[in-house]
């Protein structure tokens, strides 16, 4: 898909030659590149400079034979302190033209204020329609098909809301660690790392209204209105976690080096959406690192019926939809149906299951998140892309919730590394009369 004459420069503080950074990448792609020859006419397109990106005369180097009417994309997976000195220098070379696009790795900012500053100063520079904010949960092949789901299955649409849905769990679990970023997840921790925007992303796709059409401002548009209509979280609405050992992991504390540290490692709270479709129905949201699987889903659990002719013995069951999203994608229906049997009339509920990779074939072609979004760069597609506002509304929702962590010298609660998570997320649900479901790949 890429065009023949195109150029990767990869550009950062270590030195390293151009056989170098080549055998790197052939180290991580080896397993998805189909070939030698493809492999060769990828790594003919590879390039490699050590940069330190503060020094302004090392900008000139992309001068040479700059090219305006082409197109340039500069994709800064740096901290996002540094967004905006790096296109502040790029502007003064004269680099970010029409055709320039430049994308930014989340987290866009730490808090409202530095995500304003990132939003500011890069967008003197760049219009907004060449700013690429990437949450990569968004190029995820199920996150996409809950749009397709919600927005061309007419009878799912109109039992999604208020009336019909009790509440909505939203679970990513994951079983790694800090896996060596230590220094940023110190001091970053689990809700400004999933929560501010992963979750807060599949939010957004579950609860937001259906957009005119599939395109760009129209989709953002809606989901800026759920994160805007997002109540303040009650400090007794949260549940912080911290990982301890287990068998044969360490604790968090001993993976970052830091024996006093608060940051969490898991996050479960409950919010509300405030608007006409959403009023009364909690949304629950949890995510964490060493917990006992890898499972994101998205849980609709559905309102029992007004009134049983079956009478209350007989085991109403709710109804309820799993989107399994990782791994192992695919739509679980639960209905209830007649447990077979003479005697009374029993109930009982039984999935209607579909594995995407049954019903598609294992064949189908899932590209990987990040290969999905970077041909939409390419190609000029923004539909998939975080705007500015919306970063800093979920900003706006996140900043209270760890200032009164801060005000109130918050802990973390401990919790065995491959469990689910600290037991005050369950009484968080058990308050409400709910569970959560369970961590099931
Ligand atoms: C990243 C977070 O954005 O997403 C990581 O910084 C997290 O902490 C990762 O592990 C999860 O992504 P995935 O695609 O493995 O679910």
């Amino acid at each position: 898909l890429l065009p023949s004459d195109l150029r990767i420069i990869g550009l950062a503080r270590r030195e390293l030659s151009r056989e170098e950074f080549i055998a790197q990448q052939y180290e991580r792609l080896k397993t998805v590149i189909d070939g030698d020859a493809h492999w060769q006419s990828f790594a003919d397109r590879l390039y490699y400079h050590c940069m330190d990106f503060s020094e302004t005369e090392q900008y000139a180097r992309f001068t040479r034979g700059w090219q305006p009417e082409r197109m340039a994309i500069f994709y800064l997976a740096t901290p996002p302190s540094l967004f905006g000195p790096i296109c502040e220098r790029l502007g003064e070379q004269q680099l970010l033209g029409k055709r320039s696009r430049v994308v930014l790795e989340k987290p866009i900012g730490h808090d409202l204020e530095s995500s304003c500053t990132v939003n500011e100063t890069v967008g003197r520079l760049v219009s907004e329609e060449n700013i690429y904010r990437i949450d990569h949960y968004l190029g995820k092949e199920t996150v996409q098909n809950l749009l397709v789901l919600r927005f061309a299955n007419r009878f799912i649409n109109t039992q999604w809301d208020q009336s019909c849905v009790d509440h909505v769990q939203i679970t990513v679990a994951e079983t790694v660690g800090i896996e060596g970023r230590w220094s940023y997840y110190n001091d970053v921790g689990q809700l400004r790392d999933m929560v501010q925007n992963h979750l807060m992303q599949l939010l957004c796709l579950t609860a937001m209204e259906p957009p005119s059409e599939f395109d760009p401002d129209a989709v953002r548009d809606e989901k800026l209105k759920v994160i805007r209509a997002l109540a303040p979280v009650a400090p007794h609405h949260i549940v912080r976690g911290q990982y301890t050992e287990s068998d044969d992991e360490v604790t968090y504390r001993e993976d970052v080096g830091d024996p006093r540290s608060r940051t969490e490692s898991y996050v479960a709270l409950k919010c509300h959406v405030n608007n006409w479709r959403w009023s009364g129905t909690p949304f629950y949201l949890r995510t964490g690192k060493r917990l006992q699987a890898r499972d994101s889903e998205i849980n609709i659990v559905f309102k029992n019926t007004p009134h049983s002719i079956f009478g209350p013995d007989a085991g109403q069951q709710r109804n309820e939809l799993r989107i399994q999203l990782q791994p192992n994608e695919g739509i679980t229906l639960r209905v209830t149906i007649k447990e077979p049997g003479p005697g009374g009339m029993r109930l009982t509920d039984v999935p209607l299951d579909m594995s995407f990779a049954e019903a598609l074939g294992d064949d189908a072609d899932t590209p990987d998140a990040y290969e999905r979004l970077i041909m939409d760069v390419v190609r000029g597609n923004q539909t998939l892309f975080m705007r500015g506002d919306e970063v800093e509304a979920a900003w706006a929702w996140t900043d209270p919730i760890i200032a009164g962590w801060e005000a109130r010298g918050d802990v973390p609660k401990p919790y065995e590394s491959g469990t689910a998570g600290p037991g005050d997320a369950d009484v968080l649900m058990r308050r409400d009369g709910r569970e959560w479901r369970g961590i099931n790949p």
